[in-house]
């Protein structure tokens, strides 16, 4: 049910950025700023059981509506506690401050899931039952169902805050979640991967046809909702 992208505790990670800074700044205080990353580990570990409370959440609400619908609105989960090293960068590139009080109140997406639905009427389904939580709070909400992007991107965007109780205090801890259908997925993963690859191609030739499968994508799933009210009933 759950992909992890990767173990939550990435030393290889931590060494590298550590590395990276000692090599770009020659008055570097490295006990300094040892100390700051390790505060960031620590962090990783909140953010980590924040996505453990969704997880679970959203588990519980998959195995019910099973039992009372016989249908499973999540196909899959996936989810990643951002790097270090991204973070980082992700600080640096917002002018914002290096430290992990910045990145708690600035950065809303350091514990991300994506949750895949077989059809577009789980998504919405998920996202009310979810919130309807008492211990939820909605802190920011992108429909690009609704409103798709220009290049065609479709998803279900929200950023939750959730309840973790630790042995001394209780963290509010944001978890941006992604809410898509497979097709949505295949989509953003082709796109992702064609941005980020220097392909020889005529780019915008491809721009052309991302918007075209995603306008397709959108009418076959169209389609396959009203098969699946009727057969349901
Ligand atoms: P940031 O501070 O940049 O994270 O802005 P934001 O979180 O307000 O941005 P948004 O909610 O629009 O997008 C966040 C995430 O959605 C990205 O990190 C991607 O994972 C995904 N995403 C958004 N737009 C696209 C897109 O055009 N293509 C793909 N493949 N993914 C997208
Ligand atoms: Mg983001």
């Amino acid at each position: 049910m759950y992909v992890d992208r990767k173990p939550s505790m990435d030393l290889e990670d931590i060494r590298e950025t550590m590395i990276e800074r000692l090599n770009s700044n020659q008055n570097f205080n490295s006990i300094e700023y040892f100390d700051n990353l390790l505060k960031f580990v620590e962090l990783n570990h909140i953010y980590a059981s924040a996505l453990e409370e969704v997880s679970t959440k959203l588990k519980i609400l998959d195995d019910e509506f099973q039992v009372i619908h016989k249908h499973n609105p999540i196909h899959h989960m996936e989810r990643r506690v951002k790097n270090n090293r991204s973070l980082l960068s992700k600080l640096e590139r917002k002018k914002l401050p290096v430290t992990v009080e910045s990145a708690k109140e600035n950065i809303y997406d350091i514990a991300g899931m994506r949750v895949i639905c077989n059809y577009i009427e789980d998504i919405y389904v998920l996202e009310k039952l979810l919130l309807k939580q008492e211990d939820i709070k909605l802190l920011k909400r992108k429909d690009y169902i609704k409103n798709p992007k220009e290049n065609g991107y479709r998803s279900l965007h929200i950023v939750i805050s959730v309840p973790v109780f630790l042995s001394k205090k209780t963290a509010h801890t944001p978890v941006e979640i992604q809410i898509r259908t497979i097709g949505m997925d295949m989509w953003a993963s082709l796109e992702h991967k064609m941005r980020y690859k220097n392909t020889k191609k005529d780019t915008d030739a491809y721009m052309n046809l991302l918007q075209e499968c995603a306008f397709e994508i959108s009418n076959v799933e169209n389609k396959m909702q009203d098969m699946h009210n009727d057969i349901e009933g």
